[in-house]
């Protein structure tokens, strides 16, 4: 064992060996030294530290007490005990009081003995129990340490003085940064070569500040992924309340701002279908109410074609109305289909008889001058779309085409089967098989900003009189209607492709019957019965079917009409009704008349239709159906065709 160290404060060498002698012959080990005055005491205390400080208490120029306080001030955890001449009990027990660990009397020596050897054993056991601390210390420390370097998020402590560096950050920094600790410990710039150069500035700034906020930053991870993190932080401070660190957690909030993002994206574009559904009734409404009199105009001008005999000097004059007004209602039939207002006749339809009935009409509306081609798979999928509305589709498109290659180019439309869930369109969950119609030109191409824009209604970036903006509305229109979806590929100067992708049936084709024209339509003197609520037009269809020899009970509504389908002295051949009235629906007046006189045929006629209208449009895909405007022919024509 270490012999004890002793310091005696004792202004008599005598006493002090007569000490030391006493507990040698006591069997103490020990080394001691002597000091007698206060300087000499700090000295000894700071250069050879004792274990047990021995102090006389009548001292000359200080106290006892004034050396037990040198001693507590050095910090050092030496047993301090006092040897005296006798004094008063109050004295001793003042300086037991302070702190002294014993006080024992110059001629009891012999009690020095055992309070030696107990003051060094307390003080070994008092060293046991800080090793123990310091240990526990220690264990907890790595403790936490793992727990740091373990969890995902990443712990950090950045301090500011004397230079800024980290003093600590957890290992997952590497999948973030692609630097390892100890890297960023020698150079801690390499932290904001891996963060998104706009967001370095906020975050050096908030190392600074004395209340850092949360804050999310973008890095660029070593695989090139883009990663998200949000930093919560807490500023460190001295005794004089200066900032000297940072320390604090980057969270990986990558997949909550991916989701984020994700559903802004679908936020934005709920509000531009929003934007062109009100958009779309708009124009439906106006379309409808055109409709009506335009088929007045054109039912007045066919007349006066009719009736003017050829080689009359106003006859060329009436035909230029009946184009002007056929164009108008070519729009109207547009601005309709967009809207969805006009009533599909849903057909299970081979677009690739579709691409073929109408290709001689496409390859004359596109000229010499472009190169035009068809690749069309023999074996499609069928798919449930009203024909004239997708034939209006694939001229739209191909009307976009051809203006965009003014000085010619190619023009290619495809048509082919995909077998995938993605590009499924929205609403058609577990959508696998599709048929893509694709429109694919060499022309000017269009920016972003017009591709974005480029279906909006009435957006038309062609000069006034040149576009009225509707045509990709309508294609929208259409392909929203059945359920499919539209993507475009456009670059300024690099041609346009827009592909169509339509959901296709499991049903086998059934080809459409075409409808054969007979030769003369004559009414015969047959009894028809008219209902429709628009007086112009009812006058009009009225005058027309009298000139095609039929006879006609005209009625305004539902209600007059069913007085005559009742009142069975009337005999009526067939019913030609307006397909929206105020009090019941077409339709729901054929079911009545059906009702009544099953055998009397139906024809509907429509400038317009919309679900949302009491009594709805049920059953009206097995009627008949004739769009308004029409021109006389046509309707003395499709009554014919009805009634035999
Ligand atoms: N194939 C294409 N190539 C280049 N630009 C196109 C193409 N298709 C459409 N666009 C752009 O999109 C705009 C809108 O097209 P949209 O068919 O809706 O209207 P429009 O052709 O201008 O007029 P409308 O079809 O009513 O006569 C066009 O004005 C044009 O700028
Ligand atoms: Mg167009």
């Amino acid at each position: 064992m270490m012999p004890i160290r002793l310091l005696i404060i004792d202004d008599s060498d005598d006493d002090a060996l007569l000490i030391v002698t006493h507990l040698r012959r006591g069997g103490l080990e020990l080394t001691y030294e002597r000091a007698e005055t206060l300087g000499t005491v700090v000295e000894a205390l700071a250069a050879r530290p004792p274990d047990i400080v021995i102090c006389d208490y009548n001292l000359p120029g200080f106290s006892a007490q004034d050396a037990l306080r040198v001693l507590r001030d050095s910090g050092l955890d030496a047993s301090f005990i006092v040897v005296s001449g006798a004094v008063g009990e109050e004295t001793a027990a003042a300086i037991m009081k302070a702190g002294a660990h014993d006080f024992i009397l110059k001629d009891r020596l012999s009690r020095l003995i055992p309070a030696v050897e107990r003051e060094v054993h307390d003080a070994r056991l008092r060293l046991q129990r800080h090793d123990g601390a310091e240990a526990a210390l220690l264990a907890s420390e790595e403790r936490f340490r793992l727990l740091a370097e373990h969890v995902q998020d990443i712990i950090f402590r950045y301090r500011l003085v004397p230079e800024p560096g980290f003093e600590y950050i957890s290992p997952t920094v590497v999948a973030l940064t692609g630097h390892k600790p100890e890297d960023l410990y020698r150079n801690p710039a390499l932290v904001f070569s891996a963060m998104e150069p706009e967001d370095r500035a906020p975050v050096e700034a908030s190392w600074r500040s004395p209340e850092p906020s949360p804050l999310v930053s973008r890095w660029r991870r070593p695989d090139g992924v883009t990663a998200w993190t949000e930093q919560r932080a807490v500023a460190v401070r001295d005794d004089d309340g200066q900032v000297i660190a940072v320390e604090g957690i980057l969270q990986d909030v990558t997949s909550r701002v991916l989701a984020d993002q994700e559903r802004e994206r679908m936020d934005r574009e709920l509000r531009q279908t929003d934007r062109l559904d009100s958009l779309g009734r708009l124009a439906g409404g106006i379309a409808h109410d055109f409709n009506n009199v335009l088929a007045v105009i054109m039912a007045y001008a066919g007349e006066l074609t009719d009736s003017l005999p050829d080689g009359h000097f106003a006859k060329p004059d009436v035909l230029k109305i009946v184009t002007a007004a056929q164009h108008a209602a070519a729009l109207t039939r547009q601005l309709l289909i967009f809207s969805r207002l006009e009533p599909s006749r849903l057909e299970t339809l081979d677009l690739a008889g579709v691409v073929t009935d109408i290709e001689q009409l496409l390859r004359r509306t596109i000229g010499e001058d472009i190169e035009f081609l068809t690749l069309i798979r023999e074996d499609l999928y069928p798919v449930s779309i009203d024909r004239t509305k997708i034939e209006q589709v694939l001229m739209n498109l191909v009307m976009n085409s051809r203006a965009a290659m003014p000085d010619g180019g190619r023009l290619c439309i495809e048509a082919a089967n995909l077998d995938q869930g993605c590009g499924a369109p929205p609403g058609s969950a577990g959508q696998q098989k599709l048929v893509s119609l694709t429109v694919t030109d060499t022309g000017s191409g269009m920016t972003p900003e017009v591709a974005q824009r480029a279906f909006e209604p009435f957006f038309t970036t062609k000069g006034p009189g040149q576009g009225t903006g509707i045509g990709l509305a309508t294609v929208y229109g259409v392909v929203k209607e059945a359920g499919g979806d539209i993507k475009v590929q456009s670059e300024p100067g690099h041609g346009t492709t827009i592909t169509v992708l339509l959901p296709a049936l499991d049903q086998q084709i059934t080809r459409a019957q075409a409808i054969s024209p007979t030769a003369a339509a004559d009414g015969g003197g047959r009894v028809i019965l008219l209902v429709e609520d628009e007086e112009e037009v009812r006058e009009v269809v009225k005058r027309i079917l009298a000139r095609g020899n039929y006879q006609v009970i005209a009625t305004a509504n539902a209600k007059d009409a069913l007085e005559v389908i009742t009142n069975s002295a009337i005999l009526i051949d067939g019913m030609l009704t307006d397909v929206v009235m105020p009090d019941m629906s077409g339709p729901q007046l054929a079911g009545r008349l059906r009702q009544a006189r099953p055998q009397v045929p139906v024809l509907l006629m429509s400038g317009y239709t919309a679900g949302a209208l009491p009594g709805g449009t049920e059953g009206s895909d097995a009627l008949p159906l004739i769009r308004k405007p029409f021109s006389p022919a046509t309707l003395l024509q499709q009554l014919q065709d009805i009634l035999t």
